[in-house]
């Protein structure tokens, strides 16, 4: 359990959100089997909720894993585009396989790279309405200044393990290696929650998640 919440209200929740697609609950399975981080039952169900909501056609995605939340995504609408960065080559092959399998690889491409550097290769015509963060926690400030320029005038940025085991709200609970990622995401927050143009709440379900809303003049 994260430290987020209580160990009873995030097994209530986790009990409660049962995988409705099949095939969906495979690749959660085998993520959780395989030990491979993919995004918490509940933050997944809100990623989804605000999806649905907000109807964004071209989604952005910085850390594809095995394709678990890509799919869920994609599958939400079938005017969803997605396009994923991935970095470790063993998860970028099974979440091209995963896709292949969903008949989803025309409307999710996922590039296999370091993020920091496929962000500054976007071209400049391709503009996204939605970002989901689920990458190298330290470079979330990055991403968000990288993306800017490639956001519609109007867009949501999801950004997950923003409350990364609790560790950000309490010194008490950081390890001396983790020190660093804990002082980029308060500064990433601190930003976040600072701007005139950027509406933001932060919502302590899963690892913690950011929504923000992004409004350019
Ligand atoms: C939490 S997992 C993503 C889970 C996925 N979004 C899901 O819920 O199904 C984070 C992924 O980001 C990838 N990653 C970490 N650092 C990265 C980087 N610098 N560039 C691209 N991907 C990165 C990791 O290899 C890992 O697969």
């Amino acid at each position: 359990m994260p430290n987020i919440n209580y160990d009873y209200i995030e097994s209530y929740l986790k009990g409660l959100y049962i995988e409705k697609d099949p095939f969906l609950a495979n690749i959660e399975e085998y993520g959780l089997r395989e030990n491979i981080p993919i995004i918490e039952k509940e933050s997944l169900e809100l990623l989804r909720l605000i999806i649905s909501i907000f109807k964004p056609n071209r989604i952005l995605e910085i850390g594809t894993a095995i394709g678990y939340s890509a799919i869920s995504m994609a599958k939400l609408d079938s005017k969803i585009n997605i396009t994923s960065f991935e970095i470790n080559e063993k998860n970028y092959n099974i979440a091209i396989d995963n896709i292949k399998k969903a008949k989803l690889l025309d409307r999710i491409e996922v590039r296999f790279g370091d993020a920091s550097e496929l962000l500054t290769k976007l071209r400049e015509d391709e503009i996204f309405d939605f970002v989901f963060i689920d990458a190298a926690k330290s470079h979330y400030l990055e991403y968000f200044n990288d993306i800017y320029k490639n956001l519609s005038n109007r867009s949501i940025i999801f950004s997950d393990n923003v409350l990364f085991k609790g560790m950000i709200a309490d010194d008490s609970l950081v390890p001396r290696r983790d020190r660093t990622i804990v002082r980029n995401m308060r500064e990433y927050l601190s930003f976040l929650t600072s701007q005139n143009s950027i509406k933001t709440s932060v919502i302590p379900i899963g690892d913690g998640v950011a929504i923000s809303l992004i409004e350019k003049e």
